[in-house]
């Protein structure tokens, strides 16, 4: 049994970690607030501390949770863009993950982002409620038949691929390796250059390196069919926001769903609904009518918060051991 603090914990957490830690016994403290320089000092005395996307795990932070007897960071997610991983092997830190805990969840929000956006879900709602009956500005296309272009073809990627080959769309896909049960149904491994090119649907399901950084900008924006969707359920940083409200302005893009955000970490995960929005590329992303944004809830189902809870505890419980976990972090 050892303490485990909980940064960043949500309600939603407790359920799925509480039912998991009957297996393990430790000591669990859900914290509110994200870790971070500033907030580093409530880790002291705990051997691990569980972290999520939006919290801050550069070298400073991880100098101080050594210093004050943390040997294990368990991320309660699959990304890992923001642990220093050089710093944490220096300091002989462990840094665990869950690597995968339901592709499917973020594959389904993907598909119902896809499908709510083409179909201007979002305004039908709000019209009814307002007893505005009108179809005015509601027209979408059909997906049988169009071309949709899936960047990543790992875990969640596949499944994208996937649901929209059975919409019968016909499938581009990018990836450094080929799925071949993708190959078998149909699905085109092409270049980069020629998915950006023909695609009428463009769904990012990479991973946000220096390689794929900005992947999405103004001359990509260029060489995309006109009124192209793009739909971001990676990481923001992959799409350069300034560039895509250029291309939303110009008409070359013709709508845009994003589950993640460059700068969410100063938004996402909290209620800021009395507060005044400072962030003005975000604020100019939501007058547009043709852009649906949800706050990185596309891991949200119940099925991978259990999921999460359980192959974090299981990790910690082998780091503290001194066992070999097969979820550790290396910098490569
Ligand atoms: P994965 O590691 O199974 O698949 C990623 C795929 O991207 C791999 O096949 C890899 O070869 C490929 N890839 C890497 N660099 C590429 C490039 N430059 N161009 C094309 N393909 C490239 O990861 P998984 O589980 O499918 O997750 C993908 C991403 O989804 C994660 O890295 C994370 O950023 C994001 N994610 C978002 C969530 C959300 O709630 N919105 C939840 C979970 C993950």
């Amino acid at each position: 049994m050892a303490e485990v603090r909980l940064f960043s914990s949500k309600a939603y957490d407790r359920d799925g970690f509480d039912a998991a830690n009957r297996q393990h016994g430790h000591d669990l403290t859900y914290l509110e607030t994200r870790l971070g320089p500033d907030t580093v000092d409530l880790a002291v005395g705990a051997p691990a501390v569980c972290v999520f996307v939006n919290d801050d795990v550069s070298a400073p932070v991880l100098e101080a949770l050594v210093a004050g007897g943390t040997s294990c960071v368990a991320l309660r997610c699959a990304g890992f863009n923001n642990v220093d991983l050089d710093a944490a092997k220096r300091l002989g830190i462990t840094v665990v993950r869950v690597p995968a805990y339901s592709p499917n969840a973020v594959a389904e929000h993907t598909l119902a982002l896809i499908l709510a956006l083409n179909r201007r879900i979002h305004r039908a709602y709000n019209r009814v409620r307002d007893s505005n009956f009108a179809l005015d500005g509601l027209v979408g296309f059909d997906l049988a038949g169009k071309t949709a272009g899936v960047i990543g073809t790992g875990k969640i990627g596949t499944i994208v691929a996937r649901l929209l080959w059975h919409l019968r769309c016909r499938v581009l896909a990018v990836d450094m390796y080929q799925d071949p049960h993708l190959v078998d149904l149909g699905v085109e491994y092409v270049d980069l250059d020629r998915l950006i090119a023909d695609s009428d649907i463009i769904s990012l399901n990479c991973p946000l390196t220096s390689d794929t950084h900005h992947m999405i900008s103004t001359d990509a924006i260029d060489r995309m069919r006109d009124g192209v969707m793009i739909v971001n359920t990676g990481r923001g940083a992959l799409v350069d926001t300034e560039a895509v409200i250029e291309g939303l302005k110009s008409g070359k893009i013709g709508s845009l769903a994003l589950d993640v955000y460059e700068e969410e970490s100063r938004l996402f995960f909290e209620d800021r609904s009395h507060q005044i929005l400072d962030d003005d590329v975000f604020a100019r992303l939501l007058t547009f009518h043709n852009v649906l944004i949800t706050a990185h809830q596309a891991f949200l189902t119940r099925e991978a918060l259990d999921a999460i809870a359980t192959i974090t505890l299981d990790n910690i419980s082998t780091v503290l051991a001194g066992g070999e976990c097969p979820n550790t972090v290396d910098p490569g």
